[in-house]
């Protein structure tokens, strides 16, 4: 099987391996990719948001399988246009990416499936917003509508700075704030049935102890020990399957990962958000520990087929992801700060380094190229030993204003933060 995955991060790249990886796949493809990608696969140069360019380079590397990695091409209608062109494809339409792509049409067809989530208002003027703010009290959460690339959501206790926030977006969803620990469960969806993966966490604020600002994820782990073993299970019953059933009515069945962002709350889980992708870097621990071939599955769940393989088996280990940021992240990055180490991490027994933001300079030396520059993935028996096999890889690895998380997988997220059980509060 050839296979195509386009996008250029750390997610991107963790596939990419996986799929070399699977004794299946004859030929790896990404486009753009990045620099390690580059040293296993085939590169090519596209615009992932041209749905017809991304068709036409999957049909000239007569692609069997691409895996669209990112929400916006998904959003903008790349996976159509692949499928039109008859390549199979790991990745939603437009239509049903649509559970990412707008907060206000996820919060509809959980409500229409009878998802658990938080309460809601969707609101267009100050003065709903206000009204929704004081119905659910504070916590306030104030999410854009829109996409907005880990920017849309406030959480705080600070009434004028959710209403400045709410100010900001031309339709705004205010809900009801959930207490309890997160968890990434990513579901494989074939349209009508799903496999979910082993469970995750992600690390999201920038400071150890869960200080700081918002980024898109410092480091993840998996499995969960201390979560319980049916939760997988539960959540595909209680919201995996209902929105699947639901997407189909509407006419948008929905082929490729549903990620569904959970609160662990008191009454169960409940869902946070949707993403119509893999998440990163949570989903990098869990294609470590995968041990039955990803690219059979994503190739079943791609042609409406899912049943046809397995269910996804994983090992009895774990693993750990430390992403190494560069300076000014998350407000800022910088580029072309000279990378070393990378070699010899990567050379490291059970050391997986992906590569998120690198690039090669004029002189073909490694330097950074965005605000998350690498993750250094390990696997161990235990979680334990993951970490500190990926703390001591992530120790080889230098270059200027490297900002990393010192706690990742120290501790489940929400003990480290003492009484509460998350990183949203402020
Ligand atoms: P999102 O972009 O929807 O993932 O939201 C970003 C982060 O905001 C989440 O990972 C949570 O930590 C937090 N958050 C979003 N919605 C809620 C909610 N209803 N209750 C508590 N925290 C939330
Ligand atoms: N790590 C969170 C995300 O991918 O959205």
């Amino acid at each position: 099987m050839k296979t195509l995955v386009i996008g250029t991060g750390g997610r991107e790249h963790a596939l990419a391996l996986a799929l070399s990886r699977d004794p299946s796949v004859t030929e790896v493809h990404a486009a753009p990719g990045n620099p390690g990608i580059g040293a296993f696969a085939t590169l090519h140069t596209v615009d992932v948001m041209d749905p017809a360019a991304v068709a036409a380079l999957a049909t000239s590397v007569a692609a069997d399988l691409v895996v669209i990695g990112p929400e916006a091409p998904l959003v903008a209608g790349v996976a159509d246009a692949v499928r039109a062109a008859g390549v199979a494809v790991f990745g939603p339409s437009a239509a049903a990416a649509q559970l990412e792509g707008s907060k206000a049409f996820s919060k509809e067809v959980m409500a229409a499936a009878g998802v658990p989530t938080a309460g809601s208002r969707t609101c267009t003027t100050a003065a709903e917003a206000a009204a929704a703010l004081d119905e659910f009290g504070a916590p306030y959460v104030v999410k854009d509508d829109a996409l907005a690339a880990g920017k849309g959501v406030v959480v705080t206790t600070d009434r004028a700075e959710a209403l400045a926030h709410a100010a900001t977006c031309d339709r705004v969803v205010i809900e009801e704030f959930l207490d309890g620990p997160e968890v990434s469960l990513f579901a494989v969806c074939d349209g009508t049935g799903a496999y979910a993966l082993q469970p995750a966490q992600d690390f999201k604020r920038i400071f150890d102890g869960g200080r700081g600002p918002n980024t898109g994820g410092m480091g993840s782990y998996s499995p969960l020990p201390w979560a319980s073993a049916d939760l997988a299970e539960i959540v595909i019953a209680s919201v995996v399957q209902p929105t699947l059933d639901e997407m189909v009515r509407r006419g948008a069945p929905f082929v490729g990962c549903l990620y569904v962002g959970l609160a662990l709350t008191e009454t169960g889980p409940r869902v946070i958000e949707f993403n119509a992708r893999f998440g990163d870097p949570d989903i990098q621990p869990v294609l470590a520990v995968l041990t039955s071939p990803v690219g059979e599955l994503l190739a079943a769940a791609a042609e409406g087929e899912i049943t046809r393989v397995e269910r996804p088996t994983f090992s009895e280990g774990a693993s750990v992801t430390v992403v190494l940021a560069s300076a000014g992240y998350p407000e800022s990055s910088s580029k072309g700060d000279v990378i070393t180490g990378v070699e010899a991490a990567d050379a490291l027994d059970d050391v997986d380094v992906i590569h998120a933001g690198t690039a090669v300079d004029a002189d073909g030396r490694l330097v950074t190229a965005g605000g998350r520059v690498l993750a250094v993935r390990a696997s161990g028996a235990d979680v334990a030993d993951a970490r500190a096999k990926a703390y001591a890889a992530a120790d080889l690895i230098s270059f200027d204003g490297l900002q990393r998380r010192a706690d990742i997988a120290s501790e489940p997220l929400g003990v480290i933060e003492g009484a509460s059980l998350k990183e949203s509060d402020h």
